[in-house]
């Protein structure tokens, strides 16, 4: 593989900033990504060269806007290889998408009495909009349990399924764990059953080539300030069967065909799902990050993340009394740990002193650390310019942190 990390860090001029004095090593992809040339330039180019609102006016601003924001509603759709751009929905981000198949597909097919199955390793934001959900709709949740070294026990599938399961909602790849989920093999479960899925896609696009059709997905979410785009910025993958039947999201500009006091008839996918105006500069530079990962390549990408993390596991279990989560042999670059008696956050703290960028706390995944019985962990989280250099200087300032408070 060439894989010319150079050239790449030189893309994010942010990755040479120090802070505290050190050099900052940025570790914490996993919550937002920086931003490199390629996509503050866009940004400029946009508001310099022909910004206007799309889909409305005819004059060339409008006109060039209009253009480049569907072009990149074809790259989104290309690069999860959806049968069609139609089939591709701009949202503000994950959590918009996860709240807009809550309530629109929820408001047509779930009723009193209907379960939907959430895995115990989901974000807040694949756990609370399914809920909100059941409590209107007098429907319940159904939990799909982990093991300990973090994996979800997807035998039970078949079990948890019944005439009233109307949905399975499942992360890619965890946000805490770092486990990449079966997902193929757990659609074609359901699908057995006439179950669809919906995938929770935001810790998975970044790092690992995924192709909607042939996992099956009946929805996949991502947002794009996790893949070095901006942020504001979501994509909700639907397929056309489901969106055709599903009713709009919000009502406003752009989403109608026709609208009188009496009635209102609605546009076409996916513009039913797309109302007001939408983050129009956010979406067009969002395409200079899909062409800056396309480039790259994201089996490259897998394949060098996937260096630093078994590197950084190997030397991270070097540590006494540390205590990674998640074991899974099936991981993304996401490395969550304790060291024994000291609180996260006061290792997260000290490390952030030493210029070590990275997340300490529940990561939002409450019912997770629930089932650890931990507060929360320390987490790494690599992203495609991280390097074997910076896992080093991790290590010498956890050494320093642990030496202090012990
Ligand atoms: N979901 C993001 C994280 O895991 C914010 O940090």
């Amino acid at each position: 593989m060439h894989f010319d990390i150079d050239k790449i860090r030189n893309y994010f001029p942010v990755l040479r900033l120090e802070i505290y004095n050190k050099p900052l090593v940025y570790l914490d992809n996993a919550a937002s990504t920086q931003k490199p040339l390629q996509v503050l330039m866009a940004y400029e180019k946009i508001h310099n060269d022909y910004y206007g609102n799309i889909h409305r006016a005819a004059h060339y601003m409008a006109d060039r806007a209009t253009s480049d924001f569907e072009a990149v509603r074809k790259k989104a759709g290309n690069f999860i290889n959806a049968s069609s751009e139609k089939e591709i929905i701009f949202t503000k981000g994950t959590t918009e998408s996860i709240n807009l198949v809550a309530s629109s597909f929820g408001e047509q097919f779930i009723r009193p009495g209907d379960e939907i199955i959430v895995t115990e390793m989901e974000h807040h934001s694949n756990i609370v909009p399914w809920q909100l959900l059941t409590i209107r709709k007098g429907a319940k949740i159904i939990k799909l349990p982990i093991s300990d070294i973090g994996e979800l026990q997807t035998g039970l599938i078949p079990e948890l399924i019944n005439a009233k399961t109307k949905l399975i909602a499942v992360t890619h790849v965890s946000n805490v764990l770092g486990t990449i989920n079966p997902v193929k093999q757990i659609i074609e479960t359901a699908h057995a059953r006439g179950v669809p899925v919906f995938v929770d896609g935001a810790q998975a696009v970044q790092h690992l080539p995924v192709d909607v059709q042939d996992l099956d997905a009946d929805f996949y979410a991502f947002s794009a300030h996790k893949m070095y785009g901006p942020n504001g910025v979501g994509v909700l993958y639907g397929k056309e069967k489901w969106l055709e039947q599903m009713p709009p999201y919000q009502g406003g500009g752009e989403m109608i065909s026709e609208v009188t006091f009496e009635k209102t008839t609605f546009s076409e996918i996916p513009f039913k799902f797309e109302a007001g105006t939408p983050n129009i500069t956010g979406v067009i530079s969002f395409g200079a990050a899909i062409d800056l990962l396309t480039e790259i390549g994201l089996a490259n990408i897998a394949e060098w993340e996937n260096s630093l993390l078994l590197y950084a596991t190997e030397m991270l279990k070097s540590i006494k009394g540390l205590n990674i989560y998640g074991e899974s042999g099936k991981k993304s670059g996401v490395i969550s740990f304790n060291i024994k008696e000291i609180h996260p956050y006061d290792l997260g703290m000290l490390l952030d002193k030493s210029g070590i960028a990275l997340r300490s706390g529940h990561h939002c995944a409450d019912p997770l650390m629930k089932y650890y019985n931990i507060p929360g962990t320390v987490r790494v989280s690599f992203g495609l310019y991280n390097t074997r250099e910076e896992i080093d200087r991790l290590m010498a300032a956890l050494a320093r942190a642990v030496e202090m408070l012990k």
